[in-house]
């Protein structure tokens, strides 16, 4: 019997989705570039289902069932380019391609055209959860060519996760909105663990709160709103000991790596001028945490001394714990807020309420806030931003003392929360009608002669600054 599912490129994430479906029920060709991994799958797992591996190209794709569906699972870039030219001759019309890396969207966008002229149907598909997730129920964002979806929508659906029935997978757009959507999802999760870090830093810098400790407040955490699977295993990382009895947190090197979806975030959100703060100072965070050399440097000639310490009353901890929640609340607001302005740039029509379903369950942002911002966009799916539905808007405001006292003391105290400052400096500018840029305005007209307009009345205005001072207007 043929097989119902494909999958090339068996690395980890390959060879769990692969287990996922076949676990599931599916038969599931076999392929990798070296033979080797199909083979040590096979004996590992092969028990699991039914697996038919390939050694050859032609032989996995002569194993597949027409239309055959394959699922590429191998380093987003030039290798992706590469497999669809090795796979495109052996393809028939209507044989779909999903690619289930982190791809750009715009090469997707791309690839899905290309594809699309050779009869191809192409999906680019985010996938998260990490490898667990993969195996036991990644979150899903498959994007592309509908009709393929709609094909392989009972295969995605039973090996998604699902959260009250609702598997985490679903339609998201065409060309590229299915990896624009998990790109996003990967700006949260730099946003996200960047102000889990700096909870972190702060309650250890200004409190002296050792590792156990730290991690008994984020345990106690997770029973709140801050609930969410990146909550519970920052405890667990705290928690964690090496082999010399020590807290591994505290040995690991502070040198933050990236792979690129973050950056690409912060980059569509300039191309798109939304006010993404949260995630781009995440990105900047890990840019800075790079520079360790230059850093010890620069605290070497400041020389600088520790805060003083401080008791940890329940009252400060608390306050931490609210300027988190309220600092997450404005990285999900203006990652939703960057999703709506792609989908109108692009023509996706992405449902943002879909989206925060497929990441209720699954995904590495996975959390109970998911279900709150779901709840807002069904009640006005074209709310702005999620801080002008009332359920978040109160809960920010309530926790917006809290949140003022955590970054005063940050500030006073040299210890930098860049993401909690400048999610409240985005509130504060977002909570207020009259901005000085009107100053900015002034500027240009003065040396540019950009114009501006005026409060008090319609139409664009000059002032001839160096010919007397006189006002013009410039158009109605
Ligand atoms: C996921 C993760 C996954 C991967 C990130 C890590 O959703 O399962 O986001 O895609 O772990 O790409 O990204 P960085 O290496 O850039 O931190």
């Amino acid at each position: 019997e043929l097989a119902d599912i494909g999958v090339l490129g068996l690395a980890v994430m390959g060879a769990n989705l692969a287990r996922n479906a076949a676990r599931k029920g599916f038969g599931v060709a076999l392929y990798n570039r070296h033979p080797e991994r199909t083979d040590e799958l096979v004996r590992e797992h092969g028990g699991e289902g039914r697996f038919l591996p390939s050694k050859t190209l032609e032989d996995f794709v002569a194993s597949l069932a027409r239309p055959r569906a394959i699922l590429v699972m191998v380093q987003a870039g030039k290798a992706v380019d590469d497999v669809i030219a090795e796979l495109s001759p052996l393809l028939e019309a209507d044989d779909i391609v999903i690619d289930g890396g982190n791809s750009l969207f715009t090469d997707t966008a791309r690839r899905c055209k290309a594809c699309a002229d050779k009869g191809i149907r192409f999906l680019g598909m985010g996938v998260s959860g990490g490898e667990v997730g993969a195996l036991e129920g990644p979150s899903m964002m498959p994007g592309g060519d509908r009709s393929a979806y709609d094909r392989l929508a009972p295969i995605l659906d039973r090996m998604a996760a699902s959260v009250d029935g609702t598997p985490c997978c679903v339609y998201v757009g065409p060309g590229g909105a299915g990896h624009y959507v998990k790109m996003v999802h990967n700006g949260i999760e730099y946003a996200d663990m960047q102000l889990i870090a700096e909870a972190y830093d702060l309650m250890k810098s200004l409190y002296g709160l050792d590792a156990p400790a730290l991690a008994g407040i984020f345990s106690e955490w997770k029973q709140g709103d801050l609930d969410s699977y990146l909550i519970e295993i920052t405890a667990t990382v705290l928690r964690k000991t090496d082999a010399g009895g020590q807290p591994l947190v505290d040995v690991i090197l502070d040198e933050a790596e990236q792979k690129g979806t973050g950056r690409w975030t912060a980059q569509s959100a300039l191309d798109l001028g939304v006010p993404l703060t949260a995630i781009t100072e995440a990105v900047y965070a890990r840019a800075l945490s790079a520079q360790r050399a230059r850093r010890a440097e620069v605290e070497r000639k400041i020389g600088r001394s520790p805060p003083p310490a401080r008791k940890a009353g329940a009252a400060a901890i608390a306050a931490v714990r609210d300027a988190l929640y309220a600092s997450k609340v404005v990285a999900y607001a203006q990652g939703f807020e960057q999703m709506a302005a792609a989908s109108a740039e692009f023509g996706w029509d992405l449902k943002l309420a879909d989206m925060a379903t497929i990441w209720r369950g699954g995904c590495i942002i996975r959390a109970r806030l998911l279900d709150r911002i779901r709840a807002a966009y069904d009640r006005d799916p074209k709310l702005g931003t999620l801080l002008l539905d009332d359920d978040f808007l109160s809960a920010v405001t309530m926790a917006s003392d809290a949140w003022r006292a955590v970054v005063g003391l940050a500030v006073a105290n040299g210890v930098p929360a860049p993401a909690f400052s400048s999610a409240l400096a985005y509130f504060d500018g977002l909570g207020r009608a009259r901005g000085p840029a009107n100053l900015l305005q002034g500027l240009r007209d003065y040396f540019g002669a950009h114009t501006y307009r005026r409060l008090d009345k319609p139409g664009r205005f000059h002032t001839l600054w160096s010919e007397g001072g006189a006002e013009v207007q410039v158009d109605r």
